[in-house]
Formats: structure tokens, sequence, C-alpha cells
């Protein structure tokens, strides 16, 4: 059994001081790229919806990769084509928690990206207490997400991109990288500041401490609307009208989407939850992550169509698995929203807690696999 009390010891001179080594990838890893047309009965969508294809998408290769984007500290090693980013933020840990239950006849999972609305603005503002943490902990997303971009949605070379909640710059600096002309817009003057920092000198991109509800559309349409872990901070009532109206017509909303699936270091996400279940008393026993193919995204499709502002929404998915020594994973798990959001008792207690198990059973490392999904729907 794991560990019961232990004193939260984040080492946080050692975490000031250090930067992130290289992310390695676990072998064995599921990963995979699979696109999704909505307009066909497929797998991944609900009963009822209009339809789904879900396919294999060409191109699967193995190869180890270093990534190296114009990051600073950032260098990363991953295996295409799989993608990666934390566990999505946006849920309070009862709901996380709760979200994650999968029972074994289940195929339609619940997102773990979906704030609770009376919660949605508070939340969305914890990101900004500490932006330096963010950009320290948060990775980046895979190359082929990129490629997608630029050919999906015109996130290329000279495409003029909103981005909406840029953070810190995860995703900008790498579309930077690829000739973006970027307006990104994010509500945190923190995480602004990181993002001007971290793309100092590239006068392609300006970033706007605003809003994205609120912040006054210039006149000249853009290409692209990227949102990466972030569109679901905006208020649902806003968000796709302001999208579409940002957009030249045929111009592209591109959503990108994380959560956290089975796979890795499965025994460990499966015995964390003891630790939830102690510091949070009203999560549910016997949760796990869901298995990849079971997340379904036609929550996303549906709002798009809802909208009557864009046509079908095409997905593409990525998959990787990263691993984490334990205070790398402790300061991923310090930029969650829902984590942040806890009481500090509780918090403190949950970190010593899961430190505690990765120190004590699984030798100071963990992987975890994050599938990462990418939508594009065109404006009409
Ligand atoms: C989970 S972070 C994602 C950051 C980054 N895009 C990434 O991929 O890691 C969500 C970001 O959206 C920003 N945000 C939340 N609500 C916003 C709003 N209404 N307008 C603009 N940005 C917002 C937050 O401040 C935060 O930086």
């Amino acid at each position: 059994m794991f560990p019961t009390a232990f004193p939260f010891a984040l080492d946080a001179a050692r975490a000031a001081s250090r930067h992130r080594p290289p992310k390695s990838l676990a072998p064995g890893g599921s990963g995979g790229v699979a696109s999704l047309l909505v307009g066909t009965p497929g797998p991944l969508m609900e009963m009822g919806q209009s339809a789904a294809v879900y396919g294999a998408d060409g191109g699967v290769s193995s190869d180890q990769r270093t990534l190296s984007e114009p990051r600073g500290n950032r260098h990363m090693t991953t295996q295409t084509p799989r993608s990666w980013v934390g566990i999505d933020d946006s849920a309070d840990l009862r709901v996380m928690a709760n979200l994650l239950r999968m029972p074994d006849n289940t195929t339609h999972t619940k997102r773990d990206d979906r704030p609770e609305e009376s919660r949605r603005a508070l939340l969305s503002r914890t990101f900004d207490e500490d932006a330096e943490l963010y950009d320290r902990a948060r990775p980046g997303y895979p190359p082929e997400l990129y490629d997608d971009l630029a050919q999906l949605a015109g996130a290329g070379p000279g495409g003029r991109v909103l981005e909406v909640g840029c953070g810190t710059g995860q995703a900008t600096v790498p579309l930077a990288g690829r000739g973006c002309r970027i307006t990104a817009v994010e509500a945190g003057p923190n995480m602004a500041k990181v993002a001007r920092r971290n793309l100092a000198g590239v006068t392609a991109v300006e970033v706007v401490t605003a809003e994205f509800e609120a912040w006054p559309l210039p006149e000249e349409p853009f290409d692209a609307v990227v949102s990466a872990t972030a569109f679901h901070w905006i208020d649902p009532m806003v968000r796709m009208a302001k999208a579409a109206d940002a957009l030249r017509p045929g111009g592209a909303l591109a959503v990108v989407r994380s959560q956290h699936v089975m796979g890795g270091t499965e025994e460990f996400f499966v015995e964390v939850q003891r630790c939830y279940e102690r510091f949070d008393p009203e999560t549910r026993p016997g949760l796990r992550p869901p298995a990849a193919a079971d997340i379904d995204g036609s929550d996303h499709a549906k709002e798009v169509e809802r909208s009557g502002r864009f046509g079908p929404t095409v997905f593409r998915r990525y998959e990787q698995d990263l691993t984490y020594t334990t205070s790398e994973y402790l300061e991923v798990l310090g930029t969650y929203s829902g984590h942040r959001a806890l009481p500090d008792a509780a918090r403190s207690g949950l970190l010593g807690s899961i430190a505690g198990l990765i120190d004590g059973r699984y030798g100071g490392r963990v992987t975890k696999r994050y599938l990462i999904e990418l939508g594009v729907s065109h404006r009409w």
C-alpha cells in the first residue's frame, strides 16, 4: 500500500534552479495518428450523432526525433507520431477524478476538459498565479500537430493567425518558428509577460493582454484562429461566434485539446487514486484513466455544428508517453487549475502523498500517456 502521511517536500530551491531535463519517451507506447471526420458513423462518436469516420492516418513512423523549438530551456525527445501534453487542467479534482471513471463496458468517455461553468472564470485565472512554473513545467506539442495545423488550417508560413489563450507561448513559439504572423490574446498578465519574453525578437508576433471575449477584433480578418488547451476556458456563449467573426470566409478554427489516457505506468495511475480519495473525500473509488480510443471528441464537433458558422470538423489525434521524475511530476500537477484551487493543506498532503508513492514504489519516475486532439473547422 502506499504511504499515508508524507510531508510535502517539494524542493523549491532545486525546482527553481533546475532546467527541465529532456523528457524521455517510454518504450512500447501505443501511439498513432488517426483522423476523424464528422459525417459518418464511427466508434468515437455518440450514438445519434450525425456521424464519424475513424481511420488510420498515413505516415506513421516510430523514429526517435529531437524537438528543439526556440523555447529556451525546452528540449524534448519524442517518438513520432505520438504527441504529448499534460492532463487537461480545467476540472477540479473531484470532477476530474469522476470523469476518469471508466467502467469496462463504457465506450464513450467524458472528457476532463469541461470546466463547471460556475467555476470556469475563477479557475481560468489560476494559471497566472505562477507563470514561471507553467512555463517550466508544461510541455509543448508535437511537430506533427504543427504540420497538420499548416496543412489543414492554413497556420503555416505567412498565415495570419489569432491565438486564443497563448499561455507562455507553448504553441506560439513553434507557430512563429514556422513563419506564422500571430496575434496572441492572453488574459493573464504574468503569462503574457513570459510569452513576450519567450518571443523576444520575433517581430511577426504580438502578445495582447486581454480577455478574448472583451477584446475588440481588428478589421483585417485572420486565416486561422488557434487555441491550444485554452478554448474551453472561453465563455461558451461567445467563443464560437467570436472565433467565426475573427476569420475570413474559409478561414479555420483549430482547437487543440489534451487528455490523460491509460498507458505508461498504468499501475501508478490506478494506485494514485488512493491519494486523491484521501485528500478529496468526494473522489469516487476505483477510478482509472480511460483508453485513448474511448475518448469522445464529439462535444466539440457538436458545438461547432450548433454554432451554424462552420463546416464539418476534421480531427487529428496524437499520443505520447512522457516520463517524469517525482519533482517534475509534482511541478506539472502544480500547473493544473484543479490542484491549484485546492485548500493549501489538502494540496500539500496530496502532493506529498503522490511524491511518496512515486519515490517509494516507482523508483522516482512515472510515465504518463497523453492524447492530443486537434479539431479543425472551416468558416462558411
Ligand atoms: C491551460 S492554459 C494553455 C496555455 C497554452 N496555450 C498551452 O498550450 O499550454 C490556458 C490559458 O488560457 C488563458 N485564458 C483563460 N481564459 C482566457 C480568456 N478569457 N481570454 C484569453 N485567455 C484566457 C489562461 O490565462 C491560460 O494562459
